[in-house]
């Protein structure tokens, strides 16, 4: 048995957190085995790791460092619980991803795509079978993060101009990447956007 594996993807305050949410319920209550879950954490020891990364001083650990710390999360997560729930046949619908990573690790500290890319293929090695790729106008989307005020602010500070360089690169990695992409525009009620979503997954619905 293999399930389904799907992630969602988009710049902070693109909505994406709920509509995975959504999902999980609409797929949960038509009947299926779901497990939803995110990243950086999912896994005990993913979460630890993702207080290590998200909190506390930006400057605490350099860009290389941080991409191992990331890497590392995400090994334990798949290992620990996406492959098991994947193996027993569940849809696995995870709130960010690789391509998380391919975006902040590989842009917003100089360009360490490369290295991205050579880790992801040594230690993860896999990719989800579709992503959702929450497009959303920056602008919009960082009104939408600072009026959460968590604890977690690392990212969201970074400001308009990376929000817009990420907005471009996932719209990139779509096109490069059309098997698996689906772009979602999240800029419609989330009604509407939760329609979309329903509407491109390989999976039957009324
Ligand atoms: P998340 O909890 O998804 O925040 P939000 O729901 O507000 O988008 O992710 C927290 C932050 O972690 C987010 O700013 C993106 C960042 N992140 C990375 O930098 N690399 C990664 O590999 C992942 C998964 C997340």
């Amino acid at each position: 048995m293999t399930g389904l594996f799907i992630s969602f993807e988009g710049i902070d305050g693109s909505g994406k957190s709920t509509q995975a949410r959504v999902l999980a319920e609409a797929l949960r209550s038509e009947g299926h085995d779901v497990v939803l879950t995110r990243e950086p954490g999912g896994s005990d020891g993913a979460e630890e790791i993702r207080a290590l990364v998200l909190q506390g001083d930006p400057d605490r650990w350099s860009a290389e460092t941080e991409l191992l710390l990331f890497t590392a999360a995400r090994r334990d997560h798949l290992e620990r619980v996406i492959d098991p729930a994947l193996a027993r046949g569940a849809i696995v619908i995870c709130d960010r991803f690789a391509d998380s990573t391919r975006m902040y690790q590989g842009l917003s500290r100089g360009d360490l795509r490369d290295k991205v890319d050579t880790l992801h293929a040594l230690m993860i090695g896999r990719e989800p079978d579709v992503t959702i790729l929450v497009d959303m106008d920056p602008e919009e989307g960082l009104k939408r993060a600072k009026s959460r005020a968590t604890v977690e602010e690392r990212f969201e500070d970074f400001g308009l101009a990376l929000q817009e360089k990420m907005r471009a690169g996932f719209l990139e990695l779509a096109r490069a990447h059309p098997e698996r992409f689906r772009v979602i525009n999240g800029a419609q009620t989330p009604e509407a956007v939760a329609h979309d979503i329903r509407t491109v997954l390989p999976l039957p619905h009324e």
